[in-house]
């Protein structure tokens, strides 16, 4: 008797677990070339878009706010970013002292993934191209750890960009390289001292052709062939804007160069930014999606568009109204489109040699541009970095998971022809799935407000699963130990 109550009360004790069982997409870690999921060891390719609603206006730290900091916003772009198709965003200025747990939590639940920049455009949170010496510097590096005490803990964050776009031509191409490498140490240092799991580290870089091919070569290679080295970039981001308009092809675009130069990277390399706006005034085609994860660019882990909210560059998939609704831009029913087209399977498979490169040694032998920095001689960290490594940073700001109630979007959403999109909501997903395109056609069609674009039954059905399923588990697990007993 007394261990059939011991049972029940270990049942209980399953179930009431169960309840609080927040889903979490699984890390993701760099496995030579690719981006590879840690626990079902499928490749990750990046199907994203770059998130920075109101541009670097909407970074405002004396406010509290950056995009990242309002659930109901990021519910009501969760919900279309899900039904667009994506697996992961980009966010470039996020503020390390505000809490971001509901947001994060909310696009866990629907399996995207957030790669962060850790710097901004205000002074002394970057470093300074002109003058990468003195914006090395502790309190730099007290910014820069506090966006990883904020980001760590959330299973959805993806990677660190380290820096963007620093070395620019060739007369930034001199100094700053070796400080992007100590930045790139500096974090991966920290993360190994206070985090519970790796965290990719890399670097963002503008495509300028003089120094494009020297600026992976210096990032990706290990000095004195060290595979350890902590000052090598985990990936490569490149920010590609050569495929433009509707006529463009893999070739025209110069995207079999781009394949060419980086077919033996030993790091993952992927579209930063892409989505060119040539011509003017007409919606993208975005023709290039076929390419980037069609059978011939495989050697590249895919892209990130630029970007979800129209800008004053113009950009955008959807414009953000003051009243705080949003109306998608064909732009975005043709980057649907186009998601809706790709085989997932092709772009999820492995390919052992690819996940087995291995980076070789720096050399000055591997920079071509004689304006280069052909300097390894990595510099130290500056005065108090080794003390706030291996200490840690006062007071971090640790972000959690936290439970998201709510998945009905509150706002009204219009679909590119201005018809409202009914019933507009996030999907959470079972399984601890990352998110794929699905199908869907978000903006509405026809003349009427049909439930077009209404979450499907089915989907709703998964959904729910997920719950369910978990209860299930816990059922099962309370009778083994009730049989045990
Ligand atoms: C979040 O954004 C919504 C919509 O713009 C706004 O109504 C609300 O006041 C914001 N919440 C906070 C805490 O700023
Ligand atoms: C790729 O590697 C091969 C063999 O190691 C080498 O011959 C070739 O030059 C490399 N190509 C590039 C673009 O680095
Ligand atoms: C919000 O603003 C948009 C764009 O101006 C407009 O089309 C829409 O009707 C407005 N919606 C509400 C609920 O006021
Ligand atoms: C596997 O990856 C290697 C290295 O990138 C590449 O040379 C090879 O073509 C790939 N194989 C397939 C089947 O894609």
């Amino acid at each position: 008797m007394r261990s059939f109550l011991h049972g029940v009360a270990l049942l209980v004790v399953a179930l009431v677990v169960c309840v609080q069982y927040v889903g979490a997409v699984h890390p993701v870690e760099v496995r030579g070339q690719d981006f590879v999921d840690s626990v079902t060891g499928k490749r990750v390719m990046l199907i994203g878009v770059d998130y920075q609603p109101g541009g670097q206006a909407g970074y405002k730290p004396t406010s509290g706010q950056d995009p990242l900091s309002n659930g109901t916003v990021c519910l009501r772009d969760a919900a279309l970013l899900q039904g667009l198709g994506v697996n992961v965003i980009r966010v470039y200025n996020v503020d390390p002292t505000i809490n971001h747990d509901e947001c994060a939590s909310i696009f866990n639940a629907v399996g995207i993934y957030m790669v962060i920049d850790v710097n901004s455009p205000f002074g002394g949170e970057s470093i300074n191209r002109a003058n990468p010496v003195e914006s090395y510097h502790v309190g730099y590096l007290n910014r820069i750890f506090g966006v990883v005490e904020n980001f760590k803990n959330y299973p959805n964050l993806m990677a660190f960009f380290a820096a963007n776009e620093v070395i620019n031509d060739v007369g930034t191409a001199k100094k700053p390289p070796p400080y992007i490498r100590a930045v790139q140490r500096d974090l991966k240092n920290y993360i190994a001292k206070h985090s519970k799991r790796t965290i990719p580290v890399g670097y963002s870089a503008a495509d300028v052709r003089e120094v494009l091919e020297d600026s992976w070569a210096y990032l990706q290679c290990a000095i004195d062939g060290d595979e350890n080295d902590q000052s090598r970039s985990d990936f490569f981001g490149l920010n590609s804007y050569s495929w433009c308009g509707e006529d463009a092809t893999y070739q025209t675009a110069g995207y079999d160069v781009l394949v060419n130069m980086f077919k033996n990277s030993t790091i993952p390399v992927f579209f930063s930014e892409y989505g060119c706006n040539k011509p003017e005034g007409v919606a993208r085609p975005f023709n290039e999606v076929q390419a980037l994860y069609g059978v011939d660019m495989t050697s590249l882990s895919g892209g990130l568009v630029y970007e979800y909210s129209q800008e004053e560059s113009d950009y955008g998939l959807v414009y953000i109204n003051d009243n705080t609704t949003v109306t998608l831009k064909k732009d975005f029913d043709n980057l649907q489109s186009q998601y809706n087209k790709l085989d997932i399977g092709l772009v999820q498979s492995t390919n052992a040699t690819a996940t087995k490169l291995t980076p070789p040694e720096c050399s000055s032998a591997l920079i071509s541009n004689s304006g280069f920095s052909k300097d390894f001689d990595i510099p130290s960290p500056p005065e108090g970095a080794e003390d706030l490594i291996n200490d840690g940073i006062k007071s971090p700001l640790n972000g959690k998971l936290v439970e998201v109630k709510e998945t009905n979007v509150p706002m009204p959403a219009y679909g590119s022809t201005g018809i409202q999109i009914q019933n507009l909501a996030i999907r959470p997903l079972p399984n601890d799935d990352s998110n794929t395109p699905n199908g869907d056609t978000t903006s509405p069609t026809g003349s009427t407000t049909a439930a077009a674009a209404s979450p499907s039954a089915t989907k709703k059905g998964d959904a729910g699963k997920a719950s369910i399923g978990g209860f299930g588990v816990a059922i099962f697990a309370g009778l083994v130990i009730l049989t045990m007993l």
